[in-house]
């Protein structure tokens, strides 16, 4: 099966209960001074706020008992006009992940599931809106680039 084939589907970002966002598809990682980090199309990104090798998950998440079963609503879901075309993902200083690009954003066990265009996602794990950001990250000092 070609990478093509793969992500007929379009990308997708899976919230793993308890651990990292798991991105698949056409994916761009940038810093938050724009260096290309990744253009892995399967991606583990830290939304726990403890990896030591942010933003990359590195199983910390566990170490620091990292729990958050994955529920959400979205308000602010949008149409993709085409699930395929790229996406950049930024990671912004002691902050969030900005997505920029048509996604499709899903609980792993499929029961919750969003589609944008762009939006924020928590990477410091303290969010009460996750997996969107609320700007908790002032609050609890969180600090990666
Ligand atoms: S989610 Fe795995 S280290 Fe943070």
């Amino acid at each position: 099966m070609s990478q093509s084939d793969k992500f007929a589907g379009g990308n997708r970002i899976t919230i793993r209960p308890n651990g990292p966002l798991v991105c698949e598809g056409n994916f761009t990682l940038l810093s938050s001074d724009g260096e290309v980090l990744s253009t892995e199309s399967e991606l583990y990104l830290c939304r726990c706020g403890a990896s030591k090798t942010m933003p990359f998950c590195d199983g910390s998440h566990k170490k620091i008992e990292f729990e958050e079963a994955v529920e959400f609503e979205d308000a602010r879901a949008e149409e993709l006009e085409d699930p395929t075309a790229p996406v950049t993902i930024t990671c912004r200083s002691n902050a969030m992940y900005l997505i920029k690009g048509p996604v499709t954003i899903q609980s792993r066990d499929g029961r919750f599931v969003t589609t944008r265009n762009r939006g924020a996602l928590c990477r410091c794990g303290v969010s009460e809106k996750k997996p969107f950001c609320d700007a908790s990250h002032k609050q609890c000092g969180f600090q990666a680039d």
